[in-house]
This record gives C-alpha cells, structure tokens and sequence, in this order.
C-alpha cells in the first residue's frame, strides 16, 4: 500500500526555522512505521535524520511524535495508519537538534541525579536475593527503557522545565521500592519537592504515552503516599 509521510525538518545548524517534507512510499500492512522511514532514508533522502537501533521496542531510541502521540516508530504498524496522512515530529520538549533527533542531554543528567542504581553497603558474602513477592512491587518499572516518550507527552513537563520528570521518578520508584536498596528515605526526601513529584497532577499523558505500559501516574502517586507515610 502506498504511505503518505508529512516529516518534521530542521537542522539548527543551518535552518533559521523548521519546515516539513513530503514522502510516499510502498509499504506492506504489517511492516513498521520504523520501515518506512528507512526505505525514505536509504532510497529518497539521505539527508533525514533520526534515531533507531533495535528496531523491536528495546533501545528506546526512536521516541517521536506519531500524529500527536509520543510514542516508538517501530512499535507503530503500517496498517494501522492505513489511507491517512503520517506525520512525525520530534518528541516536544528537548530542543531539536536535527529533523526527528532531539537533544537528550538534560533527560539524562536528571536520571543520573536520581542514582539510577542499588545503594548497599557492604559487600555481601552471597549474592541479595529477593523474594518474588519483593520482586513484584518493581515488576511494572523495571521495563522501562528510558525513551522519553512520557516526558515528552507530560504537560507539565512541557510547560515547567524544573519539573524532575515522569521517567526519572520511574527510575527512583525502581529503587525506593527494591528490598536490597538502602537509601529509600534519601530518596522520598530527595523527590519531596514542589518540581518533584509534587509538580504531576495527574494528567495521566505519561502512562498513556508509555511503550512498555508502565503505570507511570499510579507509580508517582504510590511515592507520594509513601512519602506522606514516611516523612510526615
Ligand atoms: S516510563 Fe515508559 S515512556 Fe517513560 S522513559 Fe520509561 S519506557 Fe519510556
Ligand atoms: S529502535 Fe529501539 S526501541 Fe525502537
């Protein structure tokens, strides 16, 4: 079938504002929207540029916006775009480096201030084991694959650039709530901030937007709890 593609442009290099290209191309219903935008790379212009690596939903790198919708371009199914218009935008937020590549810089620097990893002292004699029901509380978060999709589509992250972000506290909830982490009241105290957690009011966009179907609004409000339970 034939696709229509209406592709966000920029390049802040050179371009003083952005402008959108036109492609068609021939696409099987069951192939990937990530398909496409290869076959217009590699056979009709060479100058597009956007992220991709695994193709299936694990590196995380192809978040943009998908008529709208934040979301992966190799989750989204040609058939299911069938007989409209497609068009992709970078992921709102970030500043535009090139075309659909954003600049993720700042999402990382503030998942790297959330100590996205185990805090325990000592070195044990075995290894820290957890019990399945242990297992469970972080089940949900653990998919994440920090592609920014649901910073992207929060509202409140559009509009207060101070705001931690809805991945980041992903990232924190993973280990507030892991048996073997040691830091979990560092960590409310450190979210417990009006640009913290304090700053989601529910929009649910970022649960919505999120690839790997993590509760990401249930996740925040579940810290929220656990700090009026805790630090109050
Ligand atoms: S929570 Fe979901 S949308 Fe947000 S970065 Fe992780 S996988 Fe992506
Ligand atoms: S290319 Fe890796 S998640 Fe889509």
């Amino acid at each position: 079938m034939e696709m229509n593609f209406k592709i966000f442009r920029f390049d802040s290099e050179k371009d003083k504002e952005p402008y959108y290209s036109h492609y068609t191309v021939d696409a099987e219903p069951w192939e990937r929207l990530l398909d496409c935008l290869n076959r217009i790379k590699w056979e009709q212009d060479g100058t597009l540029a956007f992220r991709m690596s695994c193709a299936h939903g694990v590196c995380g790198s192809d978040a943009m916006k998908i008529n709208g919708r934040c979301a992966l371009a190799c989750q989204k199914l040609v058939k299911d775009y069938q007989g409209s218009e497609v068009v992709l935008e970078p992921l709102p937020t970030f500043k535009v480096l090139k075309d659909l590549i954003v600049d993720l810089t700042p999402f990382f620097e503030r998942v790297e201030w959330v100590r996205p990893y185990l805090i325990a002292a000592g070195f044990p004699e075995k290894e820290r084991l957890q019990s399945p029901e242990e297992r469970k509380k972080v089940d949900e978060v653990i998919r994440c694959i920090l592609c920014a999709s649901c910073v992207g589509a929060c509202p409140v992250s559009n509009e207060n650039d101070k705001y931690i972000g809805p991945a980041q506290i992903v990232q924190a909830f993973r280990r507030i709530f892991d048996s073997r982490d040691q830091e979990k009241t560092e960590r409310l105290k450190q979210l417990d901030y009006p640009d913290g957690v304090w700053a989601c009011v529910n929009y649910f966009e970022c649960t919505r937007a999120c690839p790997k179907e993590i509760p990401v609004t249930k996740s925040i409000n579940k810290i929220k709890r656990e700090i009026e339970k805790l630090l109050r």
